[in-house]
């Protein structure tokens, strides 16, 4: 896999499923994750865990992203994300929220670099597809340590490193320090840097890799509402990065939009019946963003419960 000059969807919890990714894919991203799975959930309770991992053969390439503290679980659920078909293998070295680093997984393998590479070796012996990792700066704002992590990983086989620039406990406060994705690069000039964090607007994405020197960017919650993002992304990065094809038009016409919205509805309805029209809630307040009403729109967003009152409020709103 080469993720040099692409346009990546970032792994988001309860969000980036088989629908969504899809439409970012159609709309310019190059490469999409699942979010994260339990590692241990994976190996224990395969049946409950599969549904973050259920893809479509059109989202290609598409990663699985696995979160856990112990080699052997990560090298031995990497084996069952291969079985599944995945193209590649991430692993989450970055997740703050306390259920998942009380168990030593996600931003605390940060605390210990030898574990990171640890880890990261288990998976790459045993997947036998490309294992990447992706990082925050650090677990705590003072120790920051993701040159270890990512030599420690990179040592072990890692074939990208991600960099979230924020400590755990920054959690989603402050700003991203492009900086530091700037000097994981010029320690690493050789190797693959995916820059993450903040990027919220097309030109975001082409001004992080000249300012970094990142091979790739990854985008997360500027997606939400906007899977068109990442074509308007790569009309203006063309000449900065130098690959893919410039899609005809950045910004969708009201048709376009309003298609896509419904097909997404549909296509949750078709997977996952009344409970995937509920999820809808939450895409149709990012969906409806900027537009005037919004807000009284989103208020009532608890009446959607059904495919006909899905329909119903996207031909009123949109
Ligand atoms: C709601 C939400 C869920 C997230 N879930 C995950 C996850 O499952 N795995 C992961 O590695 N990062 C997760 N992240 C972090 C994002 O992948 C990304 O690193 C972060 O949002 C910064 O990128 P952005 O500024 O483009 O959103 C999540 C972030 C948010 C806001």
């Amino acid at each position: 896999m080469d993720f040099r000059g692409k346009l990546i969807l970032a792994p988001l919890a309860g969000i980036t499923d088989t629908t969504f990714r899809l439409l970012c894919r159609e709309n310019g991203a190059d490469v999409v994750l699942t979010e994260m799975a339990s590692a241990k959930g994976l190996l224990l309770q395969p049946e409950r865990t599969r549904r973050f991992l259920e893809f479509r053969e059109d989202e290609r390439p598409v990663g699985a992203q696995l979160f856990g503290a112990s080699p052997g679980e990560i090298g031995e659920a990497a084996v069952r994300i291969r079985e599944l078909g995945f193209d590649f293998v991430d692993i989450n070295m970055g997740c703050p929220v306390r259920k998942v680093t009380a168990g030593g997984a996600g931003a605390a393998i940060l605390a210990n670099p030898r574990l990171a590479g640890e880890i990261t070796g288990a998976a790459v012996r045993s997947a036998r597809i490309p294992v990447t990792v992706k990082i925050r700066s650090g677990f705590g704002q003072e120790s920051e340590t993701y040159l270890e992590v990512a030599r420690a990983a990179f040592d072990a086989g890692a074939a990208a490193v991600t960099l979230h620039p924020r400590s755990r406990g920054q959690m989603f406060s402050g700003c991203a320090d492009w900086r530091q994705i700037g000097a994981l690069k010029r320690e690493f000039p050789d190797r693959i840097v995916i820059g993450n964090g903040d990027v919220r607007v097309p030109a975001d994405a082409s001004r992080m890799i000249a300012l970094t020197g990142c091979d790739a960017v990854m985008v997360g919650r500027a997606a939400l509402g906007n899977p068109w993002i990442f074509r308007a992304m790569r009309k203006g990065q063309l000449a900065a990065v130098g690959t893919g094809a410039a899609l005809p038009h950045a910004a969708p016409s009201d048709a376009e939009r309003k298609s896509l919205i419904l097909r997404h509805g549909e296509e949750m309805h078709r997977r996952l019946g009344d409970a995937g029209i509920r999820e809808m809630r939450k895409h149709l307040a990012w969906y409806s963003r900027g537009t005037p009403g919004a807000a009284a729109f989103r208020a009532e967003l608890v009446r959607v419960e059904s495919l006909d009152s899905f329909r119903e409020a996207v031909g009123r709103f949109f």
